[in-house]
């Protein structure tokens, strides 16, 4: 059977660390550190007008138990230390934490045909 090898790079994890400097004094950073590190993610760059909120609202609280339900975390998870999804938390972060898991040529820009029946 074919196979491949495939590993994430010493820099993937790195980013990892670096992504939550902000919590680095917090008593659940290691754990946290763990968690954001235990295996491959799925990075997307979002953009729009309110976008931050937007997507906060979309999420959910912090804590699953507190998130609405049709949020993300509300449907989808238990404990805060498994909330399964992560978004920018200003527009300053926002910019900051793209750069940080993209690099340059790796975004796309594309418009869904829904999009001008959505927001105009
Ligand atoms: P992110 O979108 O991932 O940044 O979450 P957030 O903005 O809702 O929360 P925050 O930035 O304050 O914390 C980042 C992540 O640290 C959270 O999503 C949790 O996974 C984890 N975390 C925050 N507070 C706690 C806590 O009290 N205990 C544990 N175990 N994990 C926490
Ligand atoms: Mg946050």
């Amino acid at each position: 059977v074919e196979q491949s090898y495939v590993m994430i790079k010493p820099d993937g994890v790195q980013r990892g660390l670096e992504h939550y400097k902000d919590l680095k004094d917090k008593p659940f950073f290691p754990t946290l550190i763990d968690y954001i590190t235990s295996g491959p993610v799925v990075c997307m760059a979002w953009e729009g007008d309110g976008v931050v909120a937007s997507a906060r609202k979309l999420i959910g609280s912090t804590n699953p138990l507190q998130a609405e339900p049709g949020t993300i975390r509300g449907d989808l998870a238990v404990q805060t230390g498994r909330n399964v999804v992560h978004g920018s938390d200003s527009p300053d972060n926002g910019k900051r934490e793209i750069a940080l898991w993209f690099k340059e040529g790796e975004l796309c820009q594309w418009e869904s045909v829904q999009t001008p029946w959505l927001v105009k």
